[in-house]
Formats: structure tokens, C-alpha cells, sequence
């Protein structure tokens, strides 16, 4: 056993007030801090800069035996899900779209001695990154859909509507149009549709006139532009409690999806799916909200129909209460698995 290093004390820093009111503070403090991490996590909520795996047990049981598999995880993320598939001896390959959190997650990892390939792709060309790394196909995958808690966090994504920032919305920062300009070219009925079908919001049509009638720059002009088109008043924007959700929540929904040609990603990755896999390899998708499940659900339905599926639930699996009493953001997920026809 080797002796550590004391560990030097830092005094905590002190804010006016009882929370620090910049992000970057805020995010070095609980990066440093596990009093500070322990208690973000007593009061529901996940430390910032972190992202807690959904469904992790459960994930870990639908891929099945691990030791000397290859397993694609499709949406790296934070790795946390990465991290638990190389302990129990997989060989992990991780792609992510978004290159800035690839590159921290990239060095978590490395930091914390865990091996895994990372690239920087979308998921709907992990055909292309299989055949760059020689593999014919993998034994495990994993797709963990949607957004990290990391990129909600961060203002200057402008993903949440908790913080003001620049409308971006991009996971891929390199590429394509910002929310603010999708909203600008987008003609109000475009908007109204996207409003609706990515995000089920009953005010879609108010809220892209609301929208087009001062195209907003910002997260908070986004806000704004809901909170008059569902006429209410600026101190009823809050939320309530973790599990309630904001009045804007379902205008940031849909409009990241958009933006991000989510639903098409996934299209493709579900068409490609039983081509990425091994004979008898095994699948867990993790869906989150009704465009994701439609999709997933009538690909699969589909596919086993076909034969290509072995295995195939009807249903997906929920989190448990206590998973969802901890982490609220695992109450809408849904975990799909299928194994692959030898
Ligand atoms: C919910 S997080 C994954 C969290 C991860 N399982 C963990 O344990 O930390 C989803 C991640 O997938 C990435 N992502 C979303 N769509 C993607 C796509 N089409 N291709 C590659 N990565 C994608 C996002 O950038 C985000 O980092």
C-alpha cells in the first residue's frame, strides 16, 4: 500500500448570499467540494458539472455478461454508464456529438484510470466508427438519449431555461444553425408544428406568434416569449417543486430536438441497429419522452417481427421509486432491450 499525500485544507469560498451566483463558481465549488456534492444530492438535485447514470442496474442486467465484450456506449456523456460497462470488463468504445464534454469526460476517465475509446460522432454514423476501429460489430450497446445534466448546467449552451445565456441549443457546437437562428428562418406554422409534435405543448400555435413576433436572442427572451403567450404572470415561472415541470419546459424540449435533428439521428441509428450488433449482442436504449418511445418502439416491433430480435419486450421498464425520489430526471425514462438473433 502506498502512503497518499495530505490532502491541503482550502478555506470554503463565501458568497453574498447563501449560493454562489456565477455558474463557473458554482461549478468549480462542487467539482472541489463533497460536502458541497453530498448535499446537492440529499435535496434531489444533480451537482453541477456531474451527471448521475439513469437505470444503472438495470442497464447493466439488460447488457448481460460483460468480461471481454465490446460494447459501443452511442452517448457517452459523463461516462458514468461507460464507467460501470469497463469495470466489469468490457472493451468500451464512446461517442458523443458534443466535443467540449467529450474532451472533459475524456480526461475524467483517463484521470480515474478507466479505458475507453472515445470519438467525437453522432451516433447515426457508429457504422462508420465501427469500421474505423476493425470491429464487424459489438456485443453490448447502449443509447442513453437526450441531454446531460452537464450541458443543461452550462448558460452559455443555452439548453435550460434556468439561466440566462445565448439561444444555442447546439450539442454539436460545430455545426448547423443556433435555436435563435432556427427560429429566425422557421415561418410560425414550422415553429407551431415543431412546438407540438417534439414537445406535446398545448399553447404551440400562441407561443410561435409569440416568438415571431420578437424573435428572442436569448433563454430568457425564449421564456419571456412563453410566458406571454400563456399570459402569465412573471412571478409564476417558477417551479415548483424538482418533479413539477417549468411552463417553458416543453418550448426547450422541442426546440432542442429540432435543433439538433434529434429524431432523425435516432431513425437512422435504429435502422442501422441490427447491422451494429453481433450475433446474440445485446441492446438498452434509454428513451425519454413520446417522440423517442414512438420511434423505438415500432422500429424494434418491426425488426423482431423480421426475426432479427430474439428477445424483445413488448413493454419497456421504468425506474424504481426510490431511483425517481433521487434523480427526478429519471422519471420519464424508459428502458428498451432487445438481443440479436445469432
Ligand atoms: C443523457 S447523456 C448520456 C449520459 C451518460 N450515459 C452518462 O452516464 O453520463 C446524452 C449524451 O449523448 C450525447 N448525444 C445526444 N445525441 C447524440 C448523437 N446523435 N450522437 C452522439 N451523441 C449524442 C449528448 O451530447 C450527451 O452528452
Amino acid at each position: 500500500m502506498t502512503e497518499e499525500a495530505p490532502v491541503p485544507h482550502r478555506r470554503r469560498k463565501r458568497y453574498a448570499g447563501t449560493h454562489p451566483r456565477r455558474f463557473d463558481e458554482k461549478y468549480k465549488e462542487l467539482g472541489a467540494d463533497p460536502e458541497a456534492v453530498a448535499k446537492a444530492k440529499a435535496r434531489g438535485s444533480t451537482p453541477a458539472g456531474t451527471h448521475i447514470p439513469i437505470m444503472l442496474p438495470e442497464v447493466l442486467e439488460a447488457l448481460g455478461p460483460l468480461e471481454g465484450a465490446v460494447a459501443l456506449d452511442c452517448t457517452l456523456g459523463w461516462g458514468g454508464h461507460a464507467e460501470a460497462l469497463a469495470g466489469r470488463g468490457a472493451s468500451v468504445i464512446g461517442l458523443d456529438r458534443d466535443a467540449s464534454e467529450l474532451q472533459r469526460t475524456g480526461a475524467r476517465l483517463k484521470a480515474a484510470a478507466v479505458e475507453v475509446r472515445t470519438f467525437h460522432a453522432n451516433y447515426a454514423g457508429a457504422a462508420k466508427v465501427l469500421r474505423e476501429c476493425g470491429l464487424d460489430g459489438v456485443d453490448a450497446l447502449l443509447a442513453d438519449l437526450g441531454v446531460s445534466s452537464m450541458q443543461l448546467d452550462r448558460p452559455e449552451r443555452g439548453m435550460s431555461f434556468k439561466a440566462d445565456g445565448p439561444l444555442d441549443m447546439r450539442m454539436d457546437a460545430s455545426r448547423g444553425d443556433t435555436a435563435a437562428q432556427w427560429l429566425r428562418k422557421a415561418d410560425e406554422s414550422e415553429i407551431a408544428e415543431a412546438l407540438a409534435r417534439y414537445g406535446d405543448e398545448p399553447d404551440a400555435a400562441a407561443i410561435a406568434a409569440a416568438i415571431k413576433a420578437r424573435p428572442p436572442k436569448t433563454t430568457w427572451g425564449l421564456v419571456e416569449a412563453v410566458r406571454s403567450a400563456k399570459a402569465l404572470a412573471a412571478g409564476s415561472l417558477k417551479k415548483k417543486t424538482a418533479f413539477s415541470s417549468h411552463p417553458a419546459a416543453r418550448t426547450f424540449q422541442a426546440l432542442r430536438i429540432a435543433v439538433n435533428g434529434e429524431l432523425q439521428a435516432l431513425g437512422q441509428l435504429l435502422r442501422d441497429l441490427p447491422w451494429l450488433m453481433r450475433p446474440g449482442g445485446r441492446v438498452a436504449l434509454l428513451t425519454f419522452h413520446s417522440g423517442e418511445e414512438s420511434l423505438v418502439r415500432q422500429s424494434l416491433g418491426e425488426q423482431a417481427a423480421l426475426g432479427l430480435w430474439t428477445e424483445a419486450p413488448a413493454q419497456p421498464r421504468k425506474a424504481s421509486g426510490a431511483e425517481v425520489r433521487e434523480n427526478p430526471r429519471a422519471r420519464s425514462a424508459r428502458l428498451w432491450r432487445v438481443v440479436r438473433a445469432a
